[in-house]
């Protein structure tokens, strides 16, 4: 990949935001055929760089009700070096629809000979193994495992840490274009690469969202939605510098990587407040803002590549409400954090109330906080899943996760 090196940085404490990288070749060719450009501004990180760096990453696919279709156009598009994570909280009734998924991941991981693991987000023993090792922020008040794309995540995060792998990527279920999965795994890939740290995270802008406006097709740049989050999380980080920025460009990326030793250490926000709440998070814990978490990070800085996407991204359309839903509880996020300023607080609250989502005499829900997988005893939890969740399947085998096909 041929990318544009970072111009802008926004430092807090042990924290970098990098500016958005623009993409010039999504493939640069290999080693031999990079020639170095001092002074260009552009970096070049050749295709075997890439691929090494995608041995060592799981690509974690949170579901709930796709259509088989799209579902199995992702999984093309995910290279075949990556392990392959499907967390799925489809229902199992009256159609059994995690079957299907099931179904479909054996037959196409068959095809393409390769490995991959599938998880039911309320499988029993998973929240047994969660209450034994006291994760207890993970469950509902039924004792499951709650609903919500960022609980799916922090167990696709955790299968990829058992697994061993160094990296864990995120990519939705409905993606039209299997040739966009398969950019963002290489952007992923490419982040990390420039990175100098083993905390960093890749978050993925957009270049564009194909919508038909009056019969045409319109590539539009930014979403309501993405600007209004993006902007208050510039606020934010404003407050704290004395100097405005635009720096967050990706508030919501829905697409995005971390190092493993960077995910392991972070609270999730539930549902779809855990992108926006990533940013927050790490200013609280390592902004030099609140409490500090710094003695974590021994001494390494933890570093935030944003880059923009070449493909268009085209995923199913949620109606009005959910996209409403999205941006209320990415407020509430900013809304509730210790590191919150009043005044900003105060617009977040105004904005809350002009768009109806909250009336005057009212305070915003706080969204309910996942608590970090470095909290719990990791060992522990290993031997309670293989007692449960992985004792069920027969080709399961512990620790090489990545040589089963589960459940
Ligand atoms: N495991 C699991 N559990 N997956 C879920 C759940 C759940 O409870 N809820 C949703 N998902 C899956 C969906 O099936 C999809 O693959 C992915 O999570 C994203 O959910 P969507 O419902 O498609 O979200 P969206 O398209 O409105 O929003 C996406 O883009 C936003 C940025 O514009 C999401 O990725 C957001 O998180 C992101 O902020
Ligand atoms: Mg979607």
């Amino acid at each position: 990949m041929r990318i544009e090196i970072p111009r802008e940085v926004e430092r807090l404490g042990a924290v970098r935001f990098y500016g958005l990288q623009k993409v010039l070749e999504l493939d640069s060719g290999l080693k031999g055929d990079v020639t170095p450009e001092p002074g260009t501004g552009i970096q070049q990180l050749p295709y075997e760089a890439l691929y090494e760096t995608g041995k060592q990453m799981a690509i974690v696919i949170p579901v709930r009700n796709e259509r088989l279709r799209l579902i199995e156009g992702v999984l093309a598009g995910i290279p075949h070096q990556c392990l392959t994570i499907m967390v799925s909280n489809s229902p199992r009734e009256p159609i059994d629809r995690f079957s299907m998924e099931k179904e479909a991941l054996e037959n196409f991981f068959q095809f393409v000979n390769k490995k991959a693991l599938i998880v039911h987000q309320k499988d029993p023993g998973l929240a047994e193994s969660f209450r034994k090792v006291n994760y207890t922020s993970m469950l509902n008040d039924k004792g499951q495992v709650r609903d919500g794309k960022a609980e799916g995540m922090v167990i696709g995060t955790l299968l990829a840490s058992m697994a061993g792998k160094k990296y864990v990527g995120f990519v939705d279920g409905d993606n039209y274009f299997p040739g966009a999965v398969e950019e963002y795994v290489r952007e992923y890939a490419t982040g990390f690469n420039i990175s100098q740290s083993s905390y960093a995270m890749v978050r993925v802008a957009w270049h564009s969202k194909p919508k038909i406006v009056a019969s045409k097709l319109l590539f539009r740049k930014w979403g309501r939605t993405s600007a209004n989050t993006n902007n208050l999380l510039n606020q934010l980080i404003s407050h704290y510098t004395g100097f405005e920025t635009e720096i967050i460009k990706t508030g919501n990326a829905g697409e995005h990587a971390l190092t493993i030793d960077l995910a392991l250490q972070l609270d999730y926000s539930t549902g779809y407040s855990v992108e926006p709440y990533h940013i927050i998070n790490l200013l609280e814990k390592y902004g030099g803002i609140g409490k500090s978490h710094l003695q974590e990070l021994k001494g390494q800085s933890i570093e935030v590549y944003q880059i923009e996407s070449r493909n268009p991204h085209l995923h199913e359309t949620g109606d009005k409400d959910h996209i409403k839903e999205m941006s209320y509880i990415a407020m509430q996020a900013i809304y509730h954090s210790p590191i919150c300023p009043d005044e900003l607080k105060k617009d977040i609250f105004n904005k809350m109330v002009r768009q109806k989502l909250l009336s005057n005499d009212r305070k915003p829900p706080k969204p309910h906080i996942i608590k970090p997988l470095c909290t719990i005893d990791l060992a522990n939890l290993r031997d309670y899943l293989n007692s449960t969740l992985f004792a069920r399947s027969q080709k399961m085998g512990f620790p090489t996760l990545s040589e089963c096909l589960l459940n």
